[in-house]
Parts: C-alpha cells; sequence; structure tokens
C-alpha cells in the first residue's frame, strides 16, 4: 500500500498534476504547486461542489471572504486560545514532533509485530489458516493487542483532558526514540497555535496583528448578517464558500493530505433551533451520496464522533481509504448557535432572525460541511490510480491509467490525425474547434496512435478521437473509450452530444 502510494505521488508529478512548492530550492515542506492538469483537476472538483450546493439549492448562495479577517473573529470563535496541537522537541536533534503523532507511530510498531506473526502463521498453515483464531490465542498477538488498547486508551484520555504532562509520561514509559537521533532526551509537551499571523500596515505590535484563516467558515459568519439582508432568505438556507485555509501542522508528510496551504469547501446552513438533528441526517446522507457519484462505494465510511469539537453538538466525518490508511475526508457537524452567540457577544452586534411562528428574534443553529479541496483531489487521484494487465497477442502488457469520472477530467477528450498527411490535420482541427467551446479538448499528432493513447490514459482522459482518411470521405471519426479501450465511429455531428451525456452528472 505504501508502495501505491509512492507511485501515486510520483504519478502526479510525473504528468503534471502536482509540484512540490519552489522546487528548485528544495521544495517548501508541506506547501504544493498544482501543473496544468492538476489545475484543471482542481477546477472540476470545485465546479462540481458549486453546482451540487449553490446551484442544485435554491436557498443555498455563495460568497468569497477575504482571508484575512480582523483578529477579534478568532478570538471569538476559540481558535487564539483553543486552536492547538500537542508538541514536543527532542533536546538532541532540534526536531519538533507532534507528540500525539509520535505516540501513534509506536502504536504502529507493536501492529507491525501483529501483522508479521500473521504472515508467519500463513505461511505455516497455508489453506488451512483460521485468522481469526490466531489472532484470539496466539500468545505474542495477544500481548501487542494488550499494548495497543493501553496505549491508545491513555492517549485518548489525554487528548481529551488535554493533559499535555499525561502526554509526556506516556512517552516516557513507552520509551520512545527521536526518529532522527535515536535518543530519548524529550521536553515537556505544550500546546502550540495552529494559525499563522502578520501585520496589517506598517504598524507594529498587537493592534496590528492579523491571522492567515484556519478555516473559511468564519467569513461566512461574520457575512451571516449581510447574506441574509441582501438575499432575504431565512433559516433554513445555507451560505457556502470555496477558499484558502492556513495552518501551521507540525506534522507535514502523507503528500497533499496534510498541508500548510490548502483549500476548503464549506458550506454553512442556518436552520431553526430544535431541527438541526434532522438537517444533520439530511446533510450527512447528501454528502456521502455527492462523492458517491464520482467514486467507488466501497472506498467510502462515515465515522460518528462520539466526542465532539468544542463548539458541535453532532459531527461525523466521511472517511476515504487512503492507501496510507483510512482518513477524514469531509467533516459534518452540528455546531448549534456557538459561533454567532460567540461573535453577537463579542461584536455587540445581534446576529439573530426573526422567527415569525416564535413572533421572536432568535440565532439560529448551523449544520455546517467541510471538506478539504486538496484532500479530495488526493482520494479523487488515489481512487483512480488504476493498473492492469492486458493480453496483447501472446504477451502480457501493463497498462496505467487514471479512471476519472468524466466529469472530473482535466481533458474530455484529444483529437488525432492518423497522419500528419493528406489533410487530416486540418480535418482534425476542425473538430476540435467544434468541441472547444463546450469541453476542454487537445490535440496531438506526434507519435504512433498507441503512444498517443497511452499518453492520454496517463492523465486520465476518457476519449480519444481519431480522424483518418474515411473522415474525409464520410465524416465519421473513430472514437477510443479510456477504460474498455473500445474503439467505434461516430458521426461529427453526434461528437457534441455523446460527449455532452458522459460528461454531465
Ligand atoms: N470549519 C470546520 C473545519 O475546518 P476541520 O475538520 O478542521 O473542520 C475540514 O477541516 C476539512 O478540511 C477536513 O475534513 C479536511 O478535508 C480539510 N483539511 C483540514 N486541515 C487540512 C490540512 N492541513 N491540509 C489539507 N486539508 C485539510
Amino acid at each position: 500500500q505504501d508502495n501505491l502510494f509512492q507511485k501515486v505521488v510520483s504519478h502526479a508529478k510525473e504528468y503534471g498534476f502536482v509540484f512540490p512548492s519552489s522546487e528548485i530550492y528544495g521544495g517548501l515542506q508541506a506547501v504544493y504547486d498544482y501543473g496544468s492538469n492538476g489545475a484543471a483537476l482542481k477546477k472540476n472538483i470545485k465546479d462540481y461542489w458549486w453546482a451540487a450546493m449553490v446551484q442544485m439549492h435554491e436557498n443555498i448562495v455563495g460568497i468569497d471572504a477575504a482571508i484575512f479577517m480582523d483578529s477579534q473573529v478568532w478570538k471569538a470563535s476559540g481558535h487564539v486560545d483553543a486552536f492547538n496541537d500537542p508538541l514536543v522537541d527532542n533536546k538532541d536533534s532540534k526536531k519538533r514532533y507532534r507528540a500525539d503523532v509520535l505516540i501513534e507511530d509506536h502504536i504502529a510498531k507493536y501492529q507491525a509485530k501483529i501483522d508479521k506473526e500473521v504472515t508467519k502463521g500463513k505461511k505455516k498453515f497455508g489453506d488451512g489458516f483460521d485468522e481469526v483464531q490466531f489472532l484470539a490465542t496466539n500468545p505474542n498477538v495477544l500481548r501487542n493487542k494488550g499494548k495497543i488498547e493501553e496505549i491508545e486508551g491513555r492517549l485518548k484520555k489525554a487528548l481529551e483532558d488535554e493533559d499535555m504532562a499525561a502526554m509526556k509520561q506516556l512517552i516516557e514509559d513507552c520509551d520512545i526514540a527521536c526518529p532522527i537521533s535515536g535518543t530519548k532526551n524529550w521536553t515537556e509537551v505544550r500546546q502550540f497555535n495552529l494559525m499563522f499571523n502578520t501585520e496589517l500596515g506598517a504598524v507594529a505590535g498587537d493592534a496590528a496583528k492579523v491571522y492567515l484563516r484556519p478555516e473559511t467558515a468564519q467569513g461566512i459568519f461574520v457575512n451571516f448578517l449581510n447574506v441574509m439582508n441582501t438575499t432575504r432568505l431565512r433559516p433554513p438556507f445555507g451560505i457556502a464558500q470555496i477558499g484558502k485555509a492556513f495552518r501551521n501542522e507540525i506534522v507535514a508528510r502523507q503528500f497533499i493530505f496534510r498541508m500548510r496551504e490548502f483549500e476548503q469547501m464549506e458550506m454553512q446552513y442556518f436552520v431553526k433551533p430544535g431541527t438541526e438533528m434532522q438537517w444533520y441526517e439530511y446533510w450527512k446522507d447528501l454528502r456521502l451520496k455527492w462523492h458517491l457519484l464520482v467514486g467507488s462505494e466501497e472506498n467510502y465510511i462515515y465515522h460518528d464522533h462520539l466526542k465532539t469539537a468544542h463548539y458541535a453538538n453532532a459531527a461525523v466525518d466521511i472517511e476515504f481509504k487512503f492507501p496510507f490508511g483510512t482518513k477524514e475526508l469531509e467533516g459534518i457537524h452540528s455546531r448549534t448557535d456557538f459561533d454567532l452567540t460567540a461573535h453577537q457577544e463579542l461584536s455587540g452586534k445581534k446576529l439573530q432572525y426573526f422567527d415569525t411562528e416564535l413572533n421572536k428574534n432568535v440565532v439560529p443553529y448551523v449544520i455546517e460541511t467541510s471538506v478539504g479541496l486538496d484532500r479530495m483531489f488526493l482520494s479523487v487521484l488515489c481512487g483512480a490510480y488504476t493498473e492492469e494487465k492486458i493480453e496483447d497477442g501472446d504477451k502480457t502488457k501493463e497498462r496505467t491509467y487514471l479512471k476519472f469520472h468524466p466529469a472530473l477530467a482535466p481533458i474530455k477528450a484529444a483529437i488525432f490525425p492518423l497522419t500528419k498527411k493528406d489533410g487530416l490535420p486540418d480535418k482534425a482541427r476542425e473538430v476540435m474547434e467544434e468541441l472547444k467551446y463546450d469541453f476542454t479538448v487537445s490535440y496531438e499528432e506526434k507519435d504512433a496512435i498507441g503512444k498517443r493513447y497511452t499518453r492520454q490514459d496517463l492523465i486520465g482522459t476518457p476519449f480519444c478521437i481519431t480522424v483518418d482518411h474515411q473522415t474525409l470521405e464520410d465524416n465519421t471519426v473513430t472514437v477510443r473509450e479510456r477504460d474498455t479501450m473500445e474503439q467505434f465511429r461516430l458521426p461529427v455531428s453526434e461528437l457534441n452530444k455523446f460527449i455532452g451525456e458522459k460528461v454531465s452528472l
């Protein structure tokens, strides 16, 4: 699985999806740039989200708030005081680690020991191997399982209680060594605030301090009244936004899964208090359906949170089976009136609507859906990466391609003249002219057709259209489908309709 992930990361770089930021200077950790195909895929994901949220709901509107906001926003939201991760330094290597991740990595070592035992068991017992029985009775497995349970339990409690001393004790009891220096010389564990800050204008000091927003949601909360007044919408209604967010993540790994600069697609749905659980269920269901329209069912699961963040009374993650583990892709939170009430108190402005049934002003409750655009990109890329064996005469060949849903594919169709002669390039360009108003298409005439197919497979183009001599006679072309590799002829006049149907959702 690690190997598969490495392949996806290399593929992303080699075929113009994702590059390390400032790569010629060695790359900036946890910051990435998107290449030509990556930018197109990212835009298609954004458009898919915007269409599903804003276009398809007459009571949801979009906004585009600034990244810089008054620092009081982050005081009210709780981020200044509570948006922390536990940090620990190794005194010898001077390297910083997220304490909980360090402990989780230690847990993974016990898991690896269990996996090793299972592999040995499989070898020894062959077909008669009963894994469940083996896991329940093997003393080595039981010992390691017990260790995992003990450490996990203590870690969970330390995180819940925000007990940094307990976390330090756990690191000591586990005798955790620094991955770089191998020494066990740790500092105390302390809270590290993840917000970046800078100064606005030429004045120094606290008055001018601004934060780079760590979530887009607050831009929606502080505009609640402006939007309600200008759209005349009343709960239930939603405000959607796509934009950059910044977090000074301590751990920078797993490619674009956890970045320091990333994009979020968030929607706050304002509802009448008391109806929030019904809307929570509605959005929980709808958001998973949105993912399933472009992904395979077996890759997604819900993970309900028993203990929720300080602002929520119910929370669920939609998790995706990434090659490095099943991890959070999107969060759906019932945020109560936490944010609006906090802003109301600190700003002194009423953030309420007039409820005609109750005949009084009410602070609405909020259901939030929040998905990372880059994380969604990674899930789409991992889900699309396909290696398969194909029979070619008496030889077996390997084929790698990206099985994107056509709606998300960076390029919808590539148009090829069979050869560079006999007016075929002119005819192919003519076909391209007809299609380019509706779809992103590309033109290629270099190399043999087979090579051109391969190049398009590698970037996930669902259709290749070849113009040949017959085209000049009857105005039909060969269409080759990426996934099946099947080829069939279609009149040029039908291409638009054919591609249009395939790329729509
Ligand atoms: N407004 C709620 C909020 O921000 P979150 O769980 O912290 O909640 C929501 O973030 C989503 O944003 C996550 O599910 C994930 O997809 C994405 N996300 C969060 N931190 C990220 C990071 N460092 N890099 C990439 N995506 C991130």
